[in-house]
């Protein structure tokens, strides 16, 4: 498995991985596929944060991370992350997260924010971010609101996390 960002020419790849990544019953079809495509037009994309892995050649996943804000802090939120479904299982997501963390740091970003499975997440070094006095923007998501706190971080980031607006659209 290989894994580098993302390249002008890799957009219909990744829409086809999150396509399939999420896809359900709903007859809609899932929103992520569109979102990365909003997210790459927003102001908030970062291109050193668009990674994919390559599997002989071929694009299996794709992880980004975008700029948010905690109040007034810069910060990121991560998402979406998918692996197209014959491909899950086999280390692609764990090496997506660890790849995209370690670009985040490399740029001294404080921290990573996502909603999330607590029992997933963790492993990656994520904590429910109400520990950090950040708060999601829904105060229904509670525990799934995660953070992971980076070299950079500094305890005065606290506060309400806002995504970039095309979450906000969703
Ligand atoms: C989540 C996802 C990216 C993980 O990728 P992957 O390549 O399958 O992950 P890995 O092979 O590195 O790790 C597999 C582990 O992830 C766990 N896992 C996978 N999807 C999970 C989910 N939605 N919730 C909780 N755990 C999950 C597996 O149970 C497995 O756990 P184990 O190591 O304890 O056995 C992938 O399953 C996926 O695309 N899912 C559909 C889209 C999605 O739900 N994305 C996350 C929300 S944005």
């Amino acid at each position: 498995m290989l894994l580098r960002r993302e390249l002008p020419g890799d957009a219909d790849a990744i829409r086809r991985v999150h396509t399939d990544a999420f896809a359900s019953d709903s007859s809609a079809g899932p929103v992520e596929p569109a979102l990365v495509e909003q997210l790459r037009a927003d102001p908030g994309w970062i291109p050193q944060l668009s990674i994919v892995a390559l599997d002989r050649g071929e694009i299996v996943g794709h992880v980004v991370a975008t700029r948010g804000h905690v109040d007034e802090h810069p910060a990121l939120a991560l998402g979406p992350i998918g692996v197209r479904r014959a491909a899950q299982g086999g280390g692609a997501g764990a090496a997506l997260m660890h790849a995209v963390l370690a670009a985040a740091d490399a740029l001294d970003e404080p921290l990573v924010a996502l909603l999330g499975h607590l029992d997933y997440y963790p492993r990656f070094g994520f904590e429910p971010a109400h520990r950090h006095g950040i708060h999601p923007p829904e105060p229904g998501w509670a525990e799934h609101f995660q953070v992971r706190p980076l070299t950079a971080h500094r305890p005065e980031i606290t506060g309400t996390f806002r995504y970039a607006d095309p979450f906000t659209r969703l």
